[in-house]
């Protein structure tokens, strides 16, 4: 059982009423005015509920936006007031193994952790803090201003052993971006002016729909992580607490599931298609990034051929934190504006986008996550008491069997949703269905055997790139990076198929590189454990805190035996 929320150092918040999000009828709507964005509180409001009882706070609906973001592909002259606060600390090489430091009692209370882990705990706790917008959670002070959708998850699944009914809000704050067909948004933009690259101007989602909260969102989604996060959250819960929370949020996860089938599988494959590679959460993975080159603007093609790389790069505006080496290449950023652009023509109706340029894909990993959602929403509904409709269930169990035709090789691939070609870049995404925990017993050895090899467990977890692949660059986003969600869910995968060793030596990697880079980073390199992308990040810090409540015997394994089993 996780820690309680007793034993949370987290400082006492007001109390918190319950409303649940409900969705209004299909609106057309007017101006941007009317739609307000989200984040009641600034940055420093405490998170826990003053009791510590797991009462589920209510999510409200705050002011009006902030201004406008630059759009359609070309970045403008305006910009957004309030530029990034902070920087970012450079990359930390990796540090040899600690000595081991005299125990300290552990939250739980359980497996006593070493000082400086209790102290890494400690700094954890400090960056979900400093995050917090009331109830939501920033994925990072400067580079991610707003919610995003499976950071939100992430996020929960951590913050609920420190205030389960702090996590629970996260939760169900997400519904305050439902669209009225059940969407829930990738981005659900806070209030706040701190500049952000991709913001609702360029979206303009309030010509389209009216959200459930009247927010302003993005207008595509990301992983469905949300069943899953909720069933943790619902671990720390009482039963009372955790049919209430439940009863809330499966109205609206459950029509989040509908939309998925409806919309996007609409030939009753069993895959649900992606419409821009922002809803798989691997923004630059080379399988997505192969089918967007193709489509890249005249603008961008021109400027390359006059003046190289150089002058895309002047032009944008999100590497101001980060440095460029270590987020997508201006091309692919400039080239998934345009897709944007497209979406926004198309109203962002899957049947309108189908018969235009917009790459389509069937993305193994979000479909894998799909799968283990579809679990634990019928989990959810029958604690809740709500039916599930036998249309959702019947399509729920065709996608188990249709992820078997995405094998091919000893490995699972992403799919062309036009051609029904398989996209045969490896990447981490390729272990995913290890979590859905569909892969069948002939398949299993290979597939663990293909991980465990040094070209994808390199000495951090698990590349997103394999190390040997001309895509590979360490350092730089989706193309090589270690990723503490992945190595989460990949080791919540290899134990459900009985891999308990290597489930915990990927979990010893992620706290080791934690722990020598003395920072939360967004992503580590697989080969040294440095550092990069946005620092302070907050679903490294809960994940973090996640892994040592529910793990703690692979914080005290030594460096040298993280090494993969
Ligand atoms: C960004 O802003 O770069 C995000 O990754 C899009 O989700």
């Amino acid at each position: 059982m996780p820690a309680q929320s007793s034993s949370s150092p987290i400082t006492p918040a007001s109390a918190r009423g319950a409303s649940p999000a409900a969705a209004p009828p299909e609106t057309p709507t007017g101006r941007a005015a009317d739609h307000p964005t989200v984040g009641a509180a600034g940055p420093n409001r405490p998170l826990a509920d003053p009791a510590g009882s797991g009462a589920v706070p209510a999510v409200d609906v705050p002011r009006p936006a902030g201004p406008a973001d630059p759009v359609d592909v070309m970045p403008t002259t305006v910009e957004a007031a309030g530029s990034p606060a902070g920087t970012t600390v450079p990359a930390a090489p990796s540090a040899p193994a600690t000595p081991p430091a005299p125990p300290v009692p552990s939250p739980a209370g359980e497996i006593p952790l070493p000082a400086d882990l209790a102290a890494l705990r400690e700094t954890a706790v400090g960056v979900l803090r400093a995050n917090d917008l009331g109830d939501i959670t920033r994925p990072s002070p400067t580079l991610y201003p707003h919610q995003w959708l499976w950071d939100s998850c992430f996020i929960a699944i951590g913050l609920r052993h420190l205030d389960p009914a702090r996590a629970a809000a996260e939760l169900l704050s997400l519904l305050r971006g439902q669209w009225p067909g059940g969407m829930i948004p990738h981005v659900i933009f806070a209030e706040t002016t701190d500049y952000y690259h991709a913001g609702p101007q360029r979206w303009r989602c309030d010509r389209v729909c009216t959200t459930a909260g009247g927010v302003q969102s993005t207008g595509v989604t990301q992983p469905p992580m949300i069943a899953e996060a909720a069933v943790r959250v619902g671990e720390a819960m009482t039963r009372n607490e955790r049919v209430d929370f439940y009863r809330r949020l499966a109205p609206g996860l459950i029509r989040f599931h509908e939309w998925l089938y409806r919309e996007r599988d609409p030939d009753d494959s069993g895959l649900v298609a992606l419409v821009h590679s922002w809803e798989s959460g691997m923004d630059n993975t080379p399988t997505w990034m192969e089918m967007t080159k193709p489509v890249a603007p005249r603008t961008v093609r021109a400027l390359r051929r006059i003046n190289g790389d150089d002058a895309l790069d002047a032009l944008r505006r999100d590497s101001k934190e980060v440095p460029p080496d270590e987020r997508l290449t201006s091309a692919d950023l400039f080239t998934l504006y345009r897709i944007v652009r497209e979406l926004r023509r198309s109203r962002y109706d899957f049947r309108t986008i189908r018969d235009t340029f917009v790459p389509l894909v069937q993305d193994v990993a979000f479909n894998a996550i799909l799968i283990r959602a579809n679990e634990h929403l019928v989990t959810i509904a029958d604690e809740a008491g709500i039916p599930i409709p036998r249309w959702l269930s019947r399509s729920m169990r065709r996608s188990r069997a249709a992820m078997n035709e995405l094998w091919s090789d000893g490995l699972y691939f992403s799919r062309d949703f036009r051609t029904g070609e398989l996209l045969h870049h490896p990447t981490i995404a390729s272990f995913l269905p290890l979590y859905a925990g569909v892969v069948p017993d002939d398949q299993v050895d290979g597939l663990v055997k293909t991980l465990l090899s040094p070209r994808y467990w390199a000495r951090y977890g698990i590349a997103s790139v394999p190390t040997d692949d001309p895509a590979f660059l360490p350092r730089c986003y989706w193309q090589g990076p270690v990723w503490v969600n992945m190595n989460w869910l990949i080791a919540d995968g290899l134990d459900r198929y009985g891999r308990r060793e290597a489930a915990d030596a990927i979990r010893a990697n992620t706290v080791e590189v934690i722990r020598a880079s003395g920072s939360m980073f967004e992503y580590y390199s697989p080969l040294d454990g440095s550092g990069a992308g946005s620092n302070r990040f907050s679903w490294t810090s809960a994940l973090l805190i996640d892994i040592l409540a529910t793990h703690p015997q692979v914080g005290l394994t030594s460096a040298d035996s993280t090494r993969n089993p």
